[in-house]
């Protein structure tokens, strides 16, 4: 099948930069939001983007016009009725995502493909509120979209080999590196991340190091641009708890499990970066300092 238009559904943080790198690789993309108003916000996102690349010299002026031109904004499922790939990033939640391809289901021709990009809900539980549970797989991307390199491909004991094997083939087509993941929780990168970080946590409550001690072990003994405790104010230390419990929930295996100190920051709101505090205080975002517990 040849795959020439793409509906993403959801234009945040990730559906943005989902479009983006579709329209880039040269896909008619169309992207839907719940309102006018947060569609233009988002398209404004994308243009802001470009324009940055064209600054930079990484595209042209003209460049950046065709790319534009191949995407549109809406607010109506309806103008998903002749895509090939739909791709969905939004809210986590399994009820809404259901309720969302339940809808496309009945719009969509037969041969559309269907792809979630859900961090952490299961891709099987997602595909059975359609009748193409064979024609559905996950795509998760990672944040920003445009700039990381990789998509996980995620494949149900439903998914038809072959088509399975043509999102692989569109991965690569928008530029990233796809790699092969079974439908299990967490997929590869959290898998393996997520222990890592509650790891560190623990390490900490047992008073192994200090929190620049252990984010400084991490930069320069293993390489890692930064370190696990710093890397959990980025993602957000909400986003890591709920990722945590649904793993947890899953394997049953204490590695998943939230430590202690993570469950109270949570629920003080201490979520990390974003909310100004988390194991750093970023009063001063410039010169994040150490909290002291
Ligand atoms: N943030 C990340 O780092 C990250 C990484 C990988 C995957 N994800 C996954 O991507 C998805 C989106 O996350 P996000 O961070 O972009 O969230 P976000 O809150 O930035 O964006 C979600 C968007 O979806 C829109 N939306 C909700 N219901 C809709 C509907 N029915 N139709 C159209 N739009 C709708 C909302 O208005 C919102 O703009 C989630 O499933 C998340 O787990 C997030």
């Amino acid at each position: 099948m040849a795959i020439r238009k793409v509906g993403v559904v959801g234009c945040g943080l990730m559906g943005s930069g989902i479009a983006q790198v579709c329209a880039a690789a040269g896909f008619a993309t169309v992207v839907r939001e719940v309102s006018p108003d947060v569609v233009e916000k988002g398209l404004k996102g994308i243009e802001k983007n470009l324009a940055r690349l064209v600054e930079k010299g990484t595209l042209t002026e003209a460049q950046k016009g065709e790319i534009r031109g191949r995407l549109k904004g809406t607010t109506a499922l309806e103008d998903f009725k002749d895509c090939d790939v739909v791709i969905e990033a939004i809210t986590e939640q399994l009820p809404a995502k259901r309720e969302l391809f339940a809808k496309l289901d009945s719009i969509c021709g037969p041969a559309a493909i269907f792809a979630s990009n859900t961090s952490s809900l299961t891709i099987t539980e997602i595909s059975t509120a359609t009748k193409r549970p064979e024609r559905f797989v996950g795509l998760h991307f990672f944040n920003p979209v445009p700039v990381m390199k990789l998509v996980e491909v995620v494949r149900t004991i439903a998914t038809e080999p072959a088509v399975y094997d043509e999102m692989v083939d569109f991965g690569a087509k928008l530029g990233k590196t796809p790699v092969r993941a079974h439908d299990s929780t967490g997929f590869i990168v959290n898998r393996l991340l997520v222990p890592y970080l509650l790891d560190s946590i623990r390490a900490l409550e047992e008073g192994v190091g200090s929190i620049e001690d252990i984010d400084n072990s991490m930069k320069l003994g293993c390489g890692h641009p930064m370190g696990p405790l710093t890397l959990l104010d980025f993602v957000g230390l909400d986003t890591t708890y709920y990722i945590a419990n649904i793993m947890f929930e899953e394997f049953r295996e204490k590695r998943f499990a939230s430590p202690p100190l993570l469950k109270r920051m949570v629920l003080a709101g201490w979520n990390g970066r974003k909310a100004g505090r988390g194991f750093y205080d970023y009063s001063d975002p410039a010169k994040p300092k150490a909290m002291k517990f």
